[in-house]
């Protein structure tokens, strides 16, 4: 079987923190040293603009993510390390794709509609107020960064699954209407990373404004440390070893460490010890990536020529893979006059079950996501038969008062209703 691809990437708006740290880049760079999996890792700076308009912001940020990627020992000759605007074919493939993603799905992507929802209870006329072109497309170029590498699994937090689902849309539509070039991609989502603790006990954010950056100085990382919110017990009173203190602790500590400080958290430590224990551990274990990063942080040269390489060998793919996808829309030299249409039908005829298979299954999710907000009508009504028979009903009439074309696609929902209600019927 040949290598998983991995691929993730970090937005540049932000300093990197503890919780960047151990729910992305520590389990990526492990996943990298497994000779199993082929790893993309990159720079989302194009991202970037969608959130950011302090340009300085957004630079700085790209710095820091990159030094710190590798000050953390991420091998570059294992990974392909990259920014994401030094591969002009991600942008290309964003507007390919773009022209197969249906409005519709970008209705429903999760940030546009928080958006349109704020501007609903500001009361704001405008339901788009605010909303730029980048806010509302966004989940297509991250189709195109997973998609430009044929990714088989991404690993992100869970606010980013709904992205994962729509780039697997996007690429089974284009399989459907094209070639089946695009292999579809599976979120991953890692549950005890989801729940790093900040400063104040919830989970740590840029947007809760609770992080410890991961690279700060020692000095600063002791002022944060004792900022952590706890309970008002005092020393040797036994406190709750579920603690924010020792959540952190754990996440850096071997097991039989944790083990230990548990127990001196029953036998009553105090806070003021468990801090200084917590940043005495942390202050460690950081310190020599922590010498890494400001070496690299005065030596951006050397970053810049280590990601100009990662563009280098993320591009001999891209490139070749590019030229398919622009062939198979039709994107082609004039002198190239071979047709679509020939090519197809002998493609057709190699597909594997396999392939035909996930095109179905392409297929139905489109179809699925189209009924979703009808299933969900009925999951929600009090007598959820008599909503089920009046659905099918109405789906029915509407079936037989179409035409041809559209009659199909009315028929192909009627069918999936059909079988998704079969509980209720
Ligand atoms: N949008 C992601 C975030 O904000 C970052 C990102 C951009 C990404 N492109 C990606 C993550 C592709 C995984 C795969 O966290």
């Amino acid at each position: 079987m040949s290598k998983q691809t991995v691929l993730t990437g970090i937005t540049t708006t932000g300093t990197p923190h503890i919780g960047n740290y151990l729910g992305a880049i520590k389990p990526a760079i492990e996943a990298s040293e497994n000779p199993a999996f082929n790893s993309y890792f990159f720079l989302a700076d194009f991202h970037a603009l969608i959130k950011c308009q302090e340009p300085d912001r957004v630079a700085r940020s790209t710095r820091e993510i990159a030094a710190t990627w590798l000050a953390l020992g991420l091998d570059t000759n294992k990974a392909t390390f990259y920014r994401q605007t030094d591969i002009p074919e991600i942008t290309e493939l964003t507007w390919i794709l773009t022209c197969q993603t249906s409005k519709g799905l970008m209705n429903r992507a999760h940030a546009y509609k928080a958006s349109v929802d704020a501007n609903r209870e500001g009361g704001k006329e405008d339901l788009d107020d605010g909303v730029t072109m980048g806010l509302f497309s966004y989940p297509i170029l991250m189709a195109a960064d997973i998609l430009m590498f044929n990714a088989d699994t991404i690993p992100v937090g869970k606010d980013q699954v709904q992205h994962i689902e729509m780039a697997r849309d996007i690429a089974g539509r284009f399989n459907h209407q094209f070639e089946p070039l695009f292999t579809l991609p599976q979120a991953q989502v890692d549950e005890e990373t989801q729940l790093i603790p900040g400063l104040d006990g919830r989970k740590m954010s840029k947007s809760y404004n609770n992080t410890i950056p991961l690279f700060c100085s020692s000095d600063e990382l002791r002022r944060l440390i004792n900022q952590i919110v706890t309970d008002t017990r005092e020393p040797g009173e036994p406190k709750d070893p579920d603690n924010t203190l020792m959540h952190l602790y754990r996440c850096f500590a071997t097991e039989a460490e944790s083990a230990a400080m548990r127990q001196r958290f029953i036998d009553g430590i105090g806070w003021g010890a468990a801090k200084t224990e917590l940043f005495e551990y942390l202050d460690a274990q950081l310190s020599s990536p922590r010498a890494r990063y400001n070496e690299l942080m005065n030596d951006l040269g050397e970053v810049e020529a280590v990601l100009l390489k990662g563009a280098e060998r993320a591009r001999e793919y891209a490139t070749p893979f590019l030229d398919k996808v622009r062939h198979a829309v039709g994107i082609r030299s004039l002198t190239d006059t071979s047709s679509t249409q020939q090519q197809k039908v002998a493609k057709e005829k190699e597909k594997s079950e396999e392939e035909l298979a996930r095109a179905e299954e392409g297929r139905r999710r489109a179809i699925l996501m189209q009924i979703s907000p009808l299933l969900e009508q009925v999951k929600q009504a009090e007598d959820k038969t008599a909503a089920a028979v009046t659905l099918i009903a109405e789906k029915s009439a509407e079936v037989e008062a179409l035409k041809k074309k559209a009659r199909q696609k009315a028929q192909n929902e009627l069918d999936l209703l059909k079988e998704e209600l079969a509980a209720y019927l």
